[in-house]
């Protein structure tokens, strides 16, 4: 592992002591934190330790590598056709979890799921029997969707419903339309042409990312929609990249919502945008900040 730390190091990868481990951990079949009390590896395991050191020096990502994603409380399986979840985005659902508090049986809609990561860590966390449907409109990101929710529902969680379908369409998911108590979403924003480490340029999905010249461009059709499928007094969770910690929000000053507001990740960095759908007995503030005031 030493000398796997050193050859990851010279090839420029971020965390490669972290990543020698975990490669270690995964060929072994053991826990990161057991690997002190292993015995020698055989020669097939060394050999195969070998081979995915090589592949992670080559910035193939280390969850492509051991086949696996861990998402809050959840193991996801991940590879080739879908985006790898981040850590940055395991804060919308402690937002989620406190904006549904008290809400018996929540219908909740992740747009653009991907592996599923939002949906089934709601599935898996909220309390009072979710009701819960993904969006994805790429079939290469619903199959491995569909292959962690099959493994979520066997576990004993809520079930997930996946859908094929565009958040650009505005008849997506129109039975719902204004029913809907949480609307989730991590579409892809980063600005066309921005550098981006050959881990994300390589190996996620080019749909997963790209949004437009400011990155917006699906945020903008996510918050159409949210103001389509929300009830009055739903809210809406939208994570952007920290450069958008005022153009994001930005769009949801409109007569449709209220309580605007953004939120840091855990390292401090703007990452999402949130808001509650006005009530009809409520006008907007005028100064445009998000509040409301009684009619
Ligand atoms: C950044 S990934 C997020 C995946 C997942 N929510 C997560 O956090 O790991 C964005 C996802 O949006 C999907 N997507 C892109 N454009 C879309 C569209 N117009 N309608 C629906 N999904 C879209 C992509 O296929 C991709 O799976």
């Amino acid at each position: 592992m030493r000398a796997a730390t050193a050859t990851l190091a010279a090839a420029g990868v971020p965390s490669p002591r972290h990543d020698a481990q975990a490669l270690a951990a995964h060929v072994l079949s053991l826990p990161a934190a057991r690997l002190a009390m292993a015995g020698p590896p055989s020669a097939e395991q060394q050999a195969r330790y070998a081979d995915l050191v090589g592949q992670r020096t080559h910035r193939v990502p280390l969850q492509h590598l051991t086949g696996v994603a861990g998402f809050r409380r959840l193991d996801l399986a991940v590879g080739p056709g879908v985006f790898v979840p981040r850590p940055e985005t395991e804060v919308l659902v402690d937002w989620a979890l406190a904006a549904l508090a008290g809400t018996r049986a929540p219908l909740v809609v992740d747009l653009c799921a991907g592996s599923g990561a939002l949906a089934l860590a709601l599935a898996n966390e909220l309390p009072s029997r979710p009701r819960v449907h993904a969006v994805d409109n790429d079939p290469l990101a619903l199959a491995w969707a569909r292959r962690n929710a099959e493994a979520r529902a066997a576990a004993g969680d809520q079930p997930v419903t996946l859908h094929r379908g565009d958040v650009t369409d505005p008849t997506l998911l129109a039975d719902l339309a204004g029913s809907v108590d949480l609307v989730i979403a991590n579409p892809p924003y980063i600005p066309d042409g921005a550098a981006v480490e050959p881990e994300v340029a390589e190996h996620d999905p080019p749909a997963a990312l790209w949004g437009g010249p400011d990155g917006l461009d699906l945020v903008r059709h996510v918050e159409r929609t949210a103001a389509r499928l929300l009830r009055s007094g739903g809210a809406v969770a939208v994570e952007h990249a920290d450069l958008q910690g005022r153009s994001a929000p930005a769009l949801f000053h409109r007569p449709e919502w209220t309580d605007v507001a953004d939120h840091p990740d855990l390292a401090g960095r703007p990452r999402f945008s949130t808001a509650r759908r006005s009530r009809p007995d409520r006008v907007p503030d005028p100064t445009c900040r998000g509040a409301t005031i009684p009619r």
